[in-house]
Parts: structure tokens; C-alpha cells; sequence
């Protein structure tokens, strides 16, 4: 990793990063949702602060960072109104959120009693908005990077996100790869970008990650 990380090279540079899960409420006390700690958003948005960017974290996760703007929110709905505000006056958005694929059709203005003669419980699902396509179709200079979490055909899979999303690079990593899931303070990147072959990153801290992609990010 070259001297990029001695200056503060993303002076100047508006960084939005998204972290965390959403949650989709069921009802006042409950939601759906997935495993992330939002530890690989925070990482990329620590380093791009390191490196003197003006960092505004987008997160569903209640944290709070020195000298950045964050932004809390629940759902992916809400996560799509922040960005929509804020990303044509950025230079970089890092959609490092595991957005929930779908949200309740239905929520309940109060809570869901146990209904004693039904074993079953149904909740019906509604497709959630694609929020990286939807705001990257908006792109006119930003820089745009998603990622795309696996737990097989990892290539092809991510090479299909990376046409179909207008993002400029994938950071693709499997999930059930010892040491590159959820929670832990590790990862294993492929990262594919337009143009180029994928690069297979070694496993590393996510910090390491985050300092490898704004690298990456800096010479290109
Ligand atoms: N993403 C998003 N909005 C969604 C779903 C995903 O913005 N509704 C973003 C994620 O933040 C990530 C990228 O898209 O940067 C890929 O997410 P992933 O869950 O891997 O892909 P999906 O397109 O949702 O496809 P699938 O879950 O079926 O693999
Ligand atoms: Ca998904």
C-alpha cells in the first residue's frame, strides 16, 4: 500500500457510505431483517475520513463516529430518501448496506397478538426498491461502488451486478467463506470492475479492505 495514506489525499472529496441492515417493521415491535454489523461500511468510511474526505455515513446501525455526518435510518425506503437528497452533490458512494430484498406488504399500527388457534403465521412480502440501480442510474460524474454477497458462483453472480446495476466496481465477497462473513472483523474481496479482469484480494482485516479499495480508488 503506496504513501497515499501519509496525506490527506481525499481532501476536497465527498464520500456517502451506507452500512448496516435495514429493517422492515411487521409492526411496532418487530421487523424483518438480515445479518450485518455494518462493520465494512464503517471501515470504508473511517479510512476516506483518515484520508480527509468529507464522509457521510447513511447507516441503520445506532454508532457514532468522530467528524462525520451521520445519517440514522430504518428502512431501505428511508435509506433511498437520504441518498436521493445527497448523491448528485457527491464523488463517491460506497453502498456497503445489506438492504433487505423485501419489506412487509402489510405493517401493523400495533403489535401482532399470538392468535392461539393458528400455528401458522403469515407476512406477505413486497420487493423492496433496488436502491444502488436506481440511484446509479442517476450517476452523471459520481463514482459507484456496490457489493455483492455470495455464497456460490461468485464470479458470475457478481458479474451480473456489475452490468445490471451501473455501478463502476463490485466488491464481491462469500458470505460463507470462513473468515469473509457477517459479523466477523475480516474479508475475502474480489473486486470486479468495468473493463477489467477481477482481482482476487487476499483475506484481510476490513480496515485493510477499506485501505486497499480507497488505494485502488486514489491511483486510478
Ligand atoms: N442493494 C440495494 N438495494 C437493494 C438490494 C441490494 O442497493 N434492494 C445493493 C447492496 O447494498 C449491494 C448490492 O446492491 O451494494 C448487491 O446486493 P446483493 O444483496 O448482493 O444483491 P441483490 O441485487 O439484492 O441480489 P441477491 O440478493 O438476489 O443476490
Ligand atoms: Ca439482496
Amino acid at each position: 500500500i503506496k504513501s497515499n495514506f501519509i496525506e490527506k489525499k481525499l481532501a476536497g472529496k465527498k464520500v456517502i457510505v451506507t452500512a448496516g441492515g435495514t429493517k422492515e417493521a411487521i409492526d411496532p415491535v418487530r421487523y424483518i431483517g438480515n445479518r450485518s454489523s455494518g462493520k465494512m461500511g464503517f471501515a470504508m468510511a473511517k479510512v476516506a475520513r483518515d484520508l480527509g474526505a468529507d464522509v457521510t455515513l447513511i447507516t441503520t446501525v445506532d454508532i457514532n463516529f468522530n467528524n462525520m455526518n451521520i445519517i440514522k435510518v430504518q428502512t431501505a425506503s428511508e435509506m433511498m430518501k437520504q441518498l436521493q437528497e445527497i448523491f448528485q452533490d457527491t464523488d463517491v458512494l460506497i453502498m456497503a448496506a445489506a438492504v433487505a430484498d423485501f419489506k412487509p406488504v402489510h405493517v401493523s399500527d400495533q403489535k401482532i397478538k399470538k392468535n392461539n388457534d393458528e400455528d401458522i403465521f403469515n407476512v406477505k412480502l413486497t420487493k423492496n426498491p433496488d436502491i444502488l440501480k436506481t440511484i446509479a442510474a442517476t450517476k452523471t460524474n459520481q463514482f459507484v461502488v456496490g457489493f455483492a454477497a455470495e455464497t456460490q458462483n461468485l464470479l458470475s453472480n457478481a458479474e451480473k451486478k456489475l452490468a445490471s446495476k451501473n455501478a463502476d466496481v463490485i466488491l464481491a465477497n462469500n458470505v460463507s467463506q470462513k473468515g469473509a462473513g457477517f459479523g466477523v472483523d475480516t474479508n475475502q474481496i474480489t473486486l470486479l470492475e468495468k473493463g477489467h479482469e477481477p482481482v482476487k484480494w487476499d483475506l484481510m482485516s476490513k480496515t485493510d479492505v477499506a485501505k486497499k479499495f480507497w488505494d485502488f480508488y486514489l491511483n486510478k
